[in-house]
């Protein structure tokens, strides 16, 4: 529909004259898709024109009405102030076309062509669990990452590893002090996980635990070997066992330049901002004032002289600027980080760095699984790894309940579990909280992940018992209401991925599938393939054709991956 949608803005701005002092793009936003068919397929809404051209909407509604001719629309009309277009079957029978040719391709643009996307996302903290606080940003930035890439952008995705840290320090002292190097050899990261635990419940009753952790992570600071050495090992266990996930996922990295990989390079970012007058002492800490721009100091050094998460992600900034020259850089991170991105988006500012407003934070909301709340220090965590099993064998009892003979029976309940739960992290606005419940995310009826892999498995076994389709010219083929629905949501897919892209949000791709999958099973049920009469089947095995590409493509983009049977 876009095209339409332009050639009507263009003869609406050429009738409107030159001086109208309304855009293109300001015209375009006036068009509108009607609530009901009635009311046509688009329609425009002539109010902001009657200050123009001194005139009531009616009359400009009258007057345009025999003034605009274009090609696939059969009908205008014109009603208290609006122009309602009606579209031609042999139009919409041209848009199916075009998307089957289009294929894998279709919904793509290139607005991001020749520029350069960073995302930052994902980014556990090493040593500690990869748990649900981590899903929100795995899951957003993995979609962020494929609308960007289906949008033209050459797209880096950064797993910036939280490795770096008094975590490290608290770690070192619990292994020096209790722990077995043969256990963490054996138990890799739960063990890690089970002696960091035991640090918090000693320091307790041993607070000098806390400053022994503070030196030794003061001496990783200072490079001391040892220390490193140690540091290296907890990071080599932990990312291993964070890989399984990723690669369960098929999400990969182009950079895990973590934290530790920025540490000695956070003395520069000091330097850089005494030279330029921006540091201020206050209690043996240095820090950035933020007064002026209404936040709390920036903290860039503790008194100890230690580096801080600020100090370190401005210094990956200036990084990634200088090594991929980035167009944007997107953080996904919890919204209970907005203020230090804030903040140090600001210092990069008042560096006198010019990019400043090509740092984008992309916050979301928090999670709880049952209505239960993450709380990380009580032990009450759920891992993602955990959650993600959890969730593919749920499936495979729904199937061998459904469904026993299915081939393939694992590799597709894995697609199933992993997309149950990607498709609820992402069904509403990404800055709303989300709750996880087992059954409404695994209900195939509902508006799940599984619902929408059915409804694709679907497509591809109706387009497969259709066989090949008769050959007849049905270019002048007569649609019902339903088929119409359905070619016209099938039409709405680019502009829907371009508002994710504007939005940074992929809910808008989730909430299209379900308006996707819904007229198809509408279409599904009312429109017959193999009772149909030549015509009809052919002109129905194009719209499946095109259904299986648009839904296909839409599931990618949010990261779930198809099946064909189910
Ligand atoms: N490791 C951090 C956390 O888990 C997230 C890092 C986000 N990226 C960044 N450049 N600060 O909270």
């Amino acid at each position: 529909m876009n095209l339409l949608k332009n050639q009507i803005a263009q003869q609406v701005g050429a009738l409107l004259g030159a001086d109208s002092g309304l855009s293109h793009e300001d015209i375009l936003k006036l068009i509108e898709y009607p609530p009901e068919p009635k009311m046509g397929d688009l329609s425009v809404a002539c109010f902001r024109f009657s200050k123009i051209l001194r005139k009531s909407p009616v009359a400009i509604a009258e007057d345009f009405k025999s003034r605009i001719c274009i090609d696939g629309v059969a009908r205008t009309e014109a009603v208290n102030g609006y122009l309602n277009f009606f579209v031609s079957d042999s139009y919409r029978m041209s848009l199916l076309d075009g998307i089957n040719a289009a294929g894998d391709d279709y919904g793509k643009n290139d607005i991001g062509s020749g520029k350069t996307v960073c995302i930052d996302y994902s980014s556990p903290n090493i040593a500690k669990e990869f748990h649900i606080g981590h899903l929100g940003t795995t899951v957003i930035g993995n979609s962020l990452k494929r609308i960007h890439a289906f949008s033209g952008y050459k797209c880096v995705g950064i797993n910036y590893l939280g490795d770096w840290g008094t975590q490290f320090g608290r770690l070192i002292v619990a292994y020096k002090t209790w722990a077995d190097k043969e256990k963490i050899e054996r138990d890799g990261v739960e063990e890690l996980g089970r002696i960091y635990k035991e640090f918090y419940e000693r320091a307790e009753k041993d607070p000098s635990l806390n400053d022994r952790a503070r030196e030794e992570f003061n001496k990783m600071e200072q490079g001391d070997p040892e220390s490193l050495r140690l540091w290296q090992w907890f990071r080599e266990i932990s990312l291993q066992k964070f890989m399984e996930t990723y690669k369960l996922l098929g999400i990969d990295f182009d950079s895990y330049d973590g934290e530790g990989f920025f540490h000695d390079k956070a003395q520069e970012v000091v330097d850089e901002l005494k030279e330029k007058n921006l540091l201020e002492e206050s209690d043996g800490a240095m820090l950035v004032r933020l007064d002026d721009y209404n936040m709390p100091p920036c903290l860039i050094l503790k008194n100890d002289g230690s580096s801080l998460y600020t100090t370190r992600d401005i210094a990956a900034a200036i990084y990634r600027k200088k090594t991929y020259n980035f167009d944007k850089c997107l953080y996904v991170t919890d919204a209970g980080q907005s203020l230090h991105f804030a903040q140090f988006f600001k210092v990069i500012g008042l560096m006198g760095y010019d990019w400043e407003d090509e740092l984008v934070h992309i916050p979301y909301g928090k999670i709880s699984v049952n209505g239960a709340k993450l709380a990380s220090r009580t032990g009450n965590v759920v891992l993602l790894s955990d959650l993600f099993n959890d969730a593919i064998e749920r499936v495979k009892a729904i199937m061998d309940e459904k469904n026993p003979d299915l081939e393939n029976r694992d590799e597709i309940a894995r697609k199933v579990g992993l997309g149950a739960v990607i498709f609820n992290q992402l069904s509403s606005g990404r800055i709303k909280d989300v709750n996880f419940v087992w059954e409404d995310a695994l209900n195939f009826d509902g508006n799940t992940g599984p619902y929408a892999q059915y409804t694709y498995a679907r497509s591809c076994s109706v387009l497969e018992k259709a066989g090949k389709a008769p050959d007849c010219d049905i270019s002048d083929y007569e649609m019902n209401p339903v088929e119409r629905e359905l070619v016209a949501v099938l039409s709405k897919f680019p502009e829907k991925v371009a508002s994710a892209l504007d939005d940074y949000e992929p809910s808008a791709v989730t909430r299209y599938i379900l308006d996707l999958c819904q007229s198809f099973n509408r279409f599904y049920h009312d429109c017959p393939i193999m009772k149909a009469s030549d015509r009809e089947k052919a002109a129905r095995i194009k719209m499946c054709r095109a259904v299986r590409y648009t839904l296909g493509n839409a599931l990618w983009l949010i990261g779930l991956e198809k099946t064909e049977k189910i």
